[in-house]
């Protein structure tokens, strides 16, 4: 053959390099990236052992317990202890998904070692589905929990204050079942907490995202929360290493690995099932839509005005973001919204006039419950009346560099672009 026995510097050489150049960049483009990816998270990620669960209960009862008072022997003041340490939680560990090929180093310097340190964190815990114990029963097993389903670290001083806001309506042994799971999940993770159940009152379609609103606006007349959880109803974490907590900058997608969807991501702007917003970025993306009525399309608007209002959606690791789905049959009343598409098609027109600040209601009650909060609140009904105007075109989803690294492949422009950076960077 004219190539054997050639010299480094002869042109057939070269054209081999060029060639094998093309290989690799072809290779890439179609998809490899995300192997490359993930090969280098894997070395340096967490691994769990999903097949040996710990109880969700595990290593609760010695949790929180308040260190003895010292002996007051004599008159005088009361002695005052020492101001309370900082709860030991992991900081919110959060991939830097979006930011092309530097999240991959990123990654690599910020070993996930660091998080699992904390000693009352398990991993992997069980989930239970089916037949969850009595409200009562919940109730004795989590002595801590205050009424309005409250809790706040009774030996250390929390760093993290969330209100987890549940969307709801006629769904009793769902909610038994997350009540049992999360507290002492929460619990486990030292975070100054409560639940909030928003339930939607009358007949009306279901319109989660409305609720949220109200479940966002009636949590921080409460409390001055730090994070603000949206989360479904039917979800379980499957890992405490997953931290109830908010990204300082961005709002968070938690629940990157359903098992509903085999422990993937079904699409890279998914934003559903368990999220979480700051206050400040919450009025940044002015709130949730209120118009979409019934099933579907609410997460993606959500997930848009992230984009829209100059943000970008964090995720933790595949490997700790695993949740549980509760099966169930459709809701009657939250049949699918046949306008979602329609209504996603104006996202961008109608972010800043649809939302926090067009937001109406009508607190009907407000009750505190042993394990949890029930705002119970009229949303008004479903138009359904006038059409929309389908010649409007959607936003387009690539527009911005928030594309690379997402966990399914990409389009293959931009991981030529993020090679390039990232063969800068080396
Ligand atoms: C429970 O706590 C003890 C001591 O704090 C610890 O040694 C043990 O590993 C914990 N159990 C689990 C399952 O992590
Ligand atoms: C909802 O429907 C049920 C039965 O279909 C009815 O009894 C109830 O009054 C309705 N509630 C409201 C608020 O309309
Ligand atoms: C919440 O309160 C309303 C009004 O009192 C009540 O009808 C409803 O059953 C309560 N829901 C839950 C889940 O406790």
């Amino acid at each position: 053959m004219a190539c054997y026995g050639r010299s480094l510097d002869s042109p057939c050489t070269l054209a081999l390099l060029v060639g094998f150049q093309f290989a690799f960049v072809l290779y890439f483009s179609l998809g490899g990236f995300r192997g490359l990816v993930s090969v280098l998270v894997h070395t340096t990620g967490p691994e769990f052992d999903y097949s040996r669960p710990h109880d969700v209960y595990t290593n609760l009862s010695h949790l929180g317990v308040p260190p003895p008072p010292p002996r007051n022997s004599g008159t005088g003041p009361p002695p005052t202890g020492p101001p309370l340490r900082d709860c030991q939680i992991p900081s919110p560990l959060l991939g830097e998904r979006a930011r092309g090929v530097q999240c991959v180093l990123l990654y690599v310097i910020h070993s996930y070692k660091e998080q699992l340190q904390s000693e009352r964190l398990v991993g992997p815990v069980s989930v239970h589905l089916s037949s969850p114990l009595s409200l009562e029963e919940i109730r004795q097993r989590n002595p801590l929990v205050l009424p309005g389903g409250h809790y706040r670290p009774p030996d250390c001083e929390p760093r993290h204050h969330t209100a987890i806001v549940v969307p709801y309506r006629n769904r009793q042994i769902h909610l038994r079942a997350l009540l049992y799971h999360l507290h002492p999940f929460l619990q486990r993770q030292q975070i100054h907490y409560s639940i909030y159940i928003v339930q939607q009152w009358g007949n009306s379609t279901f319109n989660r995202a409305k609720l949220l609103n109200v479940g966002v606006r009636e949590a921080l007349r409460d409390e001055d929360w730090s994070c603000i959880f949206l989360h479904d109803v039917d979800l379980l974490p499957e890992n405490d290493h997953n931290t109830y907590t908010c990204h300082k900058q961005f709002p968070t997608h938690l629940s990157v690995a359903m098992d509903k969807f085999r422990y993937r991501l079904p699409y890279p702007q998914y934003f559903g099932g368990v999220s979480a917003v700051t206050p400040d970025q919450y009025m940044k993306m002015n709130g949730f839509p209120n118009q979409y009525w019934g099933w579907g399309g609410e997460d993606d608007d959500i997930a848009a005005r992230v984009r829209l209002s100059g943000m970008k959606i964090m995720r933790p690791p595949v490997a700790i973001g695993h949740y549980k789905m509760i099966k169930h049959k459709g809701d009657r009343g939250n049949e699918q919204n046949p306008r979602r598409f329609d209504l996603l098609k104006r996202t961008r027109l109608n972010w800043r006039s649809d939302g926090l600040n067009s937001l109406t209601y009508e607190l009907l009650s407000r009750e505190l419950e042993p394990l949890y909060t029930n705002l119970t609140v009229d949303i008004g009904e479903d138009p359904q009346t006038h059409l929309l105007p389908a010649d409007l075109q959607l936003h387009p989803v690539c527009s911005q560099k928030s594309c690379c690294c997402q966990s399914t492949p990409p389009h293959g422009g931009f991981v030529f672009l993020c090679l390039l950076s990232f063969m800068r960077i080396l």
